[in-house]
């Protein structure tokens, strides 16, 4: 089942990573597609929040940031990758198979680095647009998990 959901502000953003972030126990990941300024570190904040994480900004520089809270949070941003090999030596595999929640931006550009049961989520729209955000569970674990968002 695909969730589709309008999203109209940046508070609204804040609170649908907030909701997201309710039904995460540690270990999944959530695999973030859409343009420059759809709101994709927006939604991060908003889980990140929820998790009693502050302060996120984006890892576009050194790719990941890790983050203490009440689970651990790390942060992927793929924008400035050459290729998905180069996720691997800086350690994927141990982020992956690591307890924390993985949230990764421009997931579009590492499709075959993605773990194949993820939970996506789909942005479209920038500047002032209204948001349409389509959330999509590979795998039964995210099927159950996308049921109470
Ligand atoms: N409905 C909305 N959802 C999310 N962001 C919005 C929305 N409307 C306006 N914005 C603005 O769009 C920008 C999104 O930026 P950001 O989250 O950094 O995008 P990305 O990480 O996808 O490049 C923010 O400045 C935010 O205030
Ligand atoms: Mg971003």
């Amino acid at each position: 089942m695909i969730k589709l959901v309008d999203v109209e502000s940046e508070a609204d953003m804040l609170e649908l990573g907030k909701r997201v972030a309710g039904q995460l126990h540690g270990g999944e990941f959530i695999a973030l597609f859409g343009g420059l300024g759809a709101g994709k570190t927006t939604f991060v904040r908003g889980l990140a929040s929820a998790l009693d994480i502050e302060d996120i900004s984006s890892p576009t520089f050194n790719i990941v940031k890790r983050y203490g809270g009440k689970l651990h949070l790390d942060h992927f941003d793929c924008y400035r990758l050459a290729d998905y090999e180069e996720l691997f030596a800086i350690g994927f595999d141990d982020y992956l198979s690591s307890k924390s929640i993985v949230v990764m931006e421009w997931c579009e550009l590492v499709l075959d680095a993605l773990p194949s049961e993820r939970l996506e989520i789909h942005i479209t729209g920038s500047g002032d647009d209204i948001r349409r955000v389509e959330i999509i569970p590979l795998g039964a674990v995210y099927e159950k998990l996308i049921e109470e968002i």
